[in-house]
């Protein structure tokens, strides 16, 4: 950081959300390097930092979409100009398949299924709003959460969104979830992932049914689903901004979000800040600090360090959230900053769990 961005970041309101842009574009561009020749495109998933103005700025060339976990987010970023979401997520109750049929008239809108209800009430919806809604079928690939797991629904519920008027069966989606280096039996789920696509995809080939699309894949596991040809397009969304828990992966990201927080009490080795977890969130492990210490305690407004390096209240720390996306949501705007300057830009789809 210059002095000068300093002199700005220290004159923010804590807890501050700050997303260092040039690092940030900076990832953007490293992924989109990785994907090059490829022959697989990048669907970055919005619910990392549910921020259209940084969504915007992941799209471009093979890049056209975006992948969202919510109706709330989906809305939030068609609403912002952005044409093509993936909602990589079962949308099954009336009034949200109602939202996905509207919204479908407005932009390209691709949602999973993994039920026959899921699959009745988006057609019925699209057929009221005379609108037309992409469908992957979701396969559970190991992650034990939505998808289907056996391949006679597979082919039972493909035929269903085929049978369907106002559905257009695209392809299969599979997430294999998040593995971290050193995950357990990493290679074994990995495998696994890359075969139950494989499987899947085949059999509705054998039946005579186009497979257009295979979407899956995230941050964790980018490197290795590149090499998956079955995969059309990868999901990840966390490498714009990056998290420490991410390391040991030989990933080209760096850590582009913080919360700044101002100390409010020091007594000898303890250093009080007032960011805590109603604005950084702990979901994987406390923030990182960037001095000598350790954090004793997260409470809701507080967060308490044991340190020896010269802290004085009034002055600014840079924590580093362990988890993005809880963190974003916490926030109702966030600090983009840049060699020029300062600015907020709203978390649009923040809050927004529907
Ligand atoms: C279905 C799905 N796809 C993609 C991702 C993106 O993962 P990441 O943020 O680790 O890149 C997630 C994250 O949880 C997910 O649930």
């Amino acid at each position: 950081m210059t002095p000068g961005e300093i002199t700005e970041l220290d004159q923010l309101p804590t807890p501050a959300l700050v997303v260092d842009l040039d690092i940030f574009d900076a990832n953007v561009a490293a992924a989109r390097k990785l994907m090059a020749g490829s022959g697989k495109t990048l669907r970055p998933h919005v619910k990392t930092h549910k921020t259209p103005e940084l969504a915007k700025r992941q799209l471009g060339e093979g890049v056209k979409g975006v992948t969202c976990a919510t109706v709330g987010e989906a809305e939030a970023m068609v609403e912002a100009g952005i044409d093509d979401v993936l909602l990589a997520n079962e949308i099954v109750s009336l009034d949200k398949t109602e939202r996905i049929a509207r919204l479908a008239a407005r932009a390209k809108v691709m949602v999973a299924v993994d039920s026959d209800l899921g699959i009745d009430r988006l057609e019925a919806a699209a057929a009221r709003e005379q609108s037309n809604v992409d469908v992957l079928v979701d396969v559970d690939v190991g992650l034990n959460r939505c998808g289907v797991r056996d391949m006679t629904d597979l082919l039972r519920l493909t035929k269903c969104v085929l049978k369907a008027s106002h559905l257009r069966f695209q392809g299969l989606m599979g997430y294999e979830g998040r593995l971290r280096a050193g995950a357990e039996n990493r290679n074994g789920k990995l495998d696994q992932a890359r075969h139950s696509l494989e499987e899947a995809k085949t059999i509705l080939n054998k039946a005579g049914i186009e497979v257009k699309i295979v979407s899956g894949g995230g941050t964790s596991t980018l490197l290795d689903v590149l090499a998956f040809p079955v995969l059309t397009e990868i999901q990840a969304g966390t490498y714009a901004l990056m998290e420490p828990v991410l390391d040991g992966l030989g990933l080209p990201f760096d850590v582009a979000s913080f919360v700044i927080a101002t100390v409010i009490s020091r007594s000898a080795e303890v250093a009080v800040l007032d960011a805590g977890r109603k604005s950084i969130t702990i979901d994987s492990g406390p923030p990182g600090i960037p001095f000598e210490g350790t954090v004793v305690a997260v409470n809701e407004e507080h967060t308490v360090l044991h340190t020896s390096t010269h802290l004085e209240v009034g002055m600014h720390v840079k924590l580093t959230p362990s988890k993005v996306p809880t963190t974003f949501n916490l926030h109702d705007r966030v600090w983009i900053s840049q060699a020029d300057g300062l600015r907020s830009v709203p978390v649009t789809a923040r809050g927004h769990a529907d």
